[in-house]
């Protein structure tokens, strides 16, 4: 099966999935404040990532790439809804277009419709420092994103088997490639145990990419003959993976992902600890059933919505929303007493 072929059936599958709520966001309550003493207008959205500056928590997380000219049409439109609403957008994985340099189009359309935004480059752990620069210098990228998808590798057929090594790349290149380093899952979570060793590799900035959101175990068994089933719920969720990572490395900055759908799924992932959200399947789903403009419309109530909740719980910056509390139950809380954080 050719390379674009199978992006293609990635976006395919991944929507008619539909989006289940199994991240574990629902499983958190707010504690109603009924004196904020602040006003909807002195919410300020932007948030840190290291030294690059979102003027709003949100980002369109990392999705397709290949040489289609549907997937060159999916970055383009994705590109302009980053653009008018001033988001951050990282790319997908670069590693084919390095290969193939007729597939440079679709990534360095991104650049070209977003040419002030923030842009993040994508590849996965088997990539070298070289092949890394490389990535960053076709878009002119802000920062870059490595994936960790063991799982989705091995449940592919024709999935990587070679998993030793990652470590000392990714060091590598954090130490040498002069933008900020965003490692991130697709969809099984970040453990505390790999957020500590990520952070003595060098890494301070992870997103965590926790399970019920898009699930590449459900996408890949679906090219296979004899179903790797166990695979399909395999994964931290991500709430949970969110404060396994904060509790093992306070200094790490946390991005929430995987399964967000909503402003209030992003005000949970931010008061549970991270400094932004991505989304990716969500977006995609609105893009390609509702257009470019109707992305717009999204992103922009998303925003407004984010406010509109700050200004429920009183806090004016994100920073603030860190420290709002949260009462936690459900799975969620049986994850994280069980594994000792509280
Ligand atoms: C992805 N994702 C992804 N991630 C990555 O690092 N490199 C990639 O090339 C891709 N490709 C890709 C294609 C498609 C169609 C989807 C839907 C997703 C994973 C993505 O960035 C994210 O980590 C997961 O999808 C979980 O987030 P959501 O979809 O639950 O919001």
């Amino acid at each position: 099966m050719s390379r674009s072929k199978r992006k293609w059936d990635h976006i395919q599958y991944a929507l008619e999935m539909g989006q289940k709520r199994l991240s574990g966001f629902d499983d958190i309550k707010f504690v109603n404040q009924s004196l904020p003493e602040m006003n909807f207008d002195s919410v300020k959205l932007q948030t840190e990532i290291g030294e690059l500056s979102l003027s709003s928590p949100i980002f369109i997380n990392a999705m397709t790439g290949g040489g289609g000219e549907r997937t060159f049409r999916i970055n383009r439109d994705l590109a302009i809804a980053a653009r008018e609403t001033g988001t951050a957008i990282a790319v997908g994985s670069q590693m084919s277009a390095l290969r193939n340099p007729e597939e440079r189009r679709t990534y360095e359309i991104v650049r070209e419709m977003h040419p002030g935004g923030i842009l993040l480059a994508n590849l996965g752990s088997e990539a070298t420092l070289e092949q890394a620069k490389a990535a960053v210098e076709m878009i002119r990228a802000d920062g870059l994103q490595i994936h960790l998808n063991v799982v989705q590798e091995l449940t592919m057929p024709e999935g990587d088997r070679y998993f030793s090594g990652a470590l000392a790349r990714i060091a590598e290149i954090v130490e040498n490639i002069g933008v900020p380093v965003i490692v991130k899952e697709v969809g099984f979570g970040v453990s505390s145990e790999t957020a500590a060793k990520l952070y003595a590799h060098g890494v301070r900035y992870l997103d965590i990419g926790g399970f019920g959101g898009t699930n590449f175990a459900k996408i890949e068994n679906k090219r296979r003959e004899r179903l790797l089933t166990f695979f399909e719920d395999w994964g931290i969720p991500s709430v949970a993976s969110i404060m396994e990572a904060k509790s093992a490395v306070q200094d790490m900055t946390v991005i929430a992902s995987g399964g967000i759908q909503t402003s209030f799924d992003i005000v949970k992932g931010l008061a549970s600890g991270a400094a932004a959200a991505a989304m990716a399947g969500y977006l995609l789903k609105t893009l390609l059933e509702q257009g470019t403009e109707g992305l717009i419309k999204e992103i922009s109530n998303i925003k407004e919505e984010i406010a509109i909740l700050m200004t429920a719980v009183g806090v004016q910056t994100i920073e603030e929303l860190h420290h709002v509390p949260i009462v936690i139950s459900g799975e969620t809380h049986h994850w994280l007493s069980q594994r000792g954080i509280d």
